[in-house]
């Protein structure tokens, strides 16, 4: 049957829900290419600029930025490298673009740990107090938009108490809310020096097998307060999208994470399949299983193609 007005059931990506990643490394003095991941560079931080211009410019505008500082630190509480970083592009591009910040530990920590860590345990307040600093360190540089990816108990529920108490009372948090130990974060951990030591994330990310387990840690961060949800790596969280917006009812994306894009563009460079293809039909996916957003090393080689 025709119908009288155009209903489409035909999932289409649209620009403005992709996100790209970036990795800004303080020991970085131009840009280094990182493994499996094409076209995606570390960036000094006096860079950054140049590359994000370009991007805005292929129609690219929402950033997820992952800084990599020089120094590690024991109980980390120094995020002046973050803080610069992030107040020169917010200075030079303002509301032209949304930037998120990756909010995590493991690229500061010696151990590469998601939280401060002693005796192979996470120490929670130790870690919480350092989130809450980055955070807020990074709302006064002007982030839009704060992404613990963390995957500790409760840590969306205490940052939105420190944005509170320091006048950020409507700064948004993105939840990495269903997360999982995954082996398809290799060329990521190579970029971000975020390998773990001395024990693996076990005790923080989610088993793949467990399905409600997945579901209630998003559902747990809508109730501390997140206001976007975010489930990854995305093949292996396809499922499970559809369940976690009906059950909280807040926009819900997803990542296609560095191991699953690395392999698209393995695919490619071994002369066995087409990498735009390829990474549209994965991107196609996410959104039939109705994903809100999309984070892809890829944005900025899709948009045109859309
Ligand atoms: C760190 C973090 C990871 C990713 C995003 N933030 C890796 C990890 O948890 O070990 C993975 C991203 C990717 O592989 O593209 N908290
Ligand atoms: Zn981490």
């Amino acid at each position: 049957m025709k119908p009288f007005f155009p209903i489409s059931k035909i999932s289409k990506i649209s620009p403005n829900m992709l996100i790209q990643p970036f990795f800004i490394d303080q020991k970085i003095k131009d840009k280094k290419p990182i493994k499996g991941l094409g076209k995606n560079y570390s960036w000094s931080s006096k860079k950054i600029n140049q590359a994000l211009e370009k991007d805005l410019k292929k129609g690219v505008k929402n950033f997820l930025l992952f800084i990599v500082p020089n120094q590690k630190q024991i109980l980390p509480e120094d995020f002046s490298f973050h803080y610069d970083v992030i107040r020169d592009i917010k200075k030079q591009f303002g509301k032209d673009i949304v930037v998120l910040i990756d909010t995590c530990l493991c690229s500061i920590t010696p151990d590469g740990h998601c939280g401060v860590s002693q005796h192979k345990k996470i120490d929670l307040q130790k870690t919480h107090y350092s989130l809450g600093v980055a955070a807020n360190t990074y709302l006064e540089a002007g982030a839009d938009i704060i992404a613990p990816s963390d995957m500790m108990k409760n840590t969306t529920k205490y940052l939105k108490k420190t944005f509170q108490v320091n006048g950020f009372n409507s700064a948004p948090i993105m939840s990495y809310s269903t997360k999982f130990k995954s082996n398809l974060y290799g060329p990521f951990r190579e970029a971000a020096k975020s390998s773990p030591l001395g024990f693996d994330r076990s005790s923080y990310q989610l088993p793949v097998n467990d399905r409600d387990k997945a579901i209630k840690s998003s559902i747990d961060n809508a109730a501390q307060g997140a206001d976007y949800l975010m489930v990854k790596p995305g093949m292996t969280s396809i499922d499970l999208i559809n369940d976690i917006k009906s059950n909280t009812l807040l926009p819900t994306g997803v990542y296609q994470v560095s191991g699953e894009y690395a392999s698209l563009n393995y695919l490619h460079k071994e002369k066995l399949g087409d990498y735009t293809k390829l990474l549209h039909e994965s991107l196609l996916v996410f959104k039939r299983a109705k994903a809100d957003f999309i984070i892809t090393y890829g944005a900025r080689d899709i948009v045109s193609y859309l």
